[in-house]
């Protein structure tokens, strides 16, 4: 073995407590252990029927093994002359047995009017087993020409939460 340097005594605890603090930085925090120790959070499930702060209401299908679904949505608010009808949604996620709380998007074709909303999101489940879709959402206007399409688009948030 290679003689250790000769060090006085000072720089020996210097270093000493250099190595120690390096240690201490490398170790995972109390808060960091705790989180690795809790249990991952149940599944959330997209399928169902869902309703927003607006009181827009919508209905999922389960998801395939790709992750596709669709379903329909009855908005509670309009843009549009037309009489509000439900209109069919396509969409698509992360597996939930591949994500817990997954993220997915999906694309509603109004039926009563000219535009398109695109939503995307994520699933949450928090500690009692309560599910919330937040997301945000893509509203496209037809408008008459290019000219117009600096106003064409709205954007939004909308939070839902299942209907039991
Ligand atoms: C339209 O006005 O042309 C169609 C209806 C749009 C309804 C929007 S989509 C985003 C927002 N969230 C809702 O639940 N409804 C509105």
């Amino acid at each position: 073995m290679a003689p250790l340097p000769l060090l006085p005594s000072p720089a020996w605890a210097l270093l000493a407590a250099l190595l120690l603090a390096s240690a201490a930085a490398d170790a995972p925090s109390v808060a960091d252990q705790a989180k690795s120790q809790q249990p991952p959070p149940p599944p959330c499930h997209l399928a169902g029927m869902w309703v927003n702060e607006l009181g827009s209401r919508m209905v999922l299908s389960a998801a395939n093994e790709a992750g596709v679904f669709s379903g329909s949505y009855l908005t509670a608010v309009s843009d549009a002359n037309g009489a509000i009808t439900e209109s069919p949604l396509q969409g698509a996620q992360h597996h939930p047995a591949r994500a817990a709380q997954p993220t997915f998007a999906f694309t509603v074709h109004w039926r009563f009017s000219d535009s398109t909303t695109a939503f995307v999101g994520q699933c949450f489940v928090d500690e009692q087993g309560e599910e919330t879709l937040e997301t945000l959402w893509l509203l496209r206007k037809k408008v008459a020409s290019r000219a117009e399409d600096w106003k064409a688009t709205l954007v939004g948030k909308n939070v839902f939460m299942r209907v039991k």
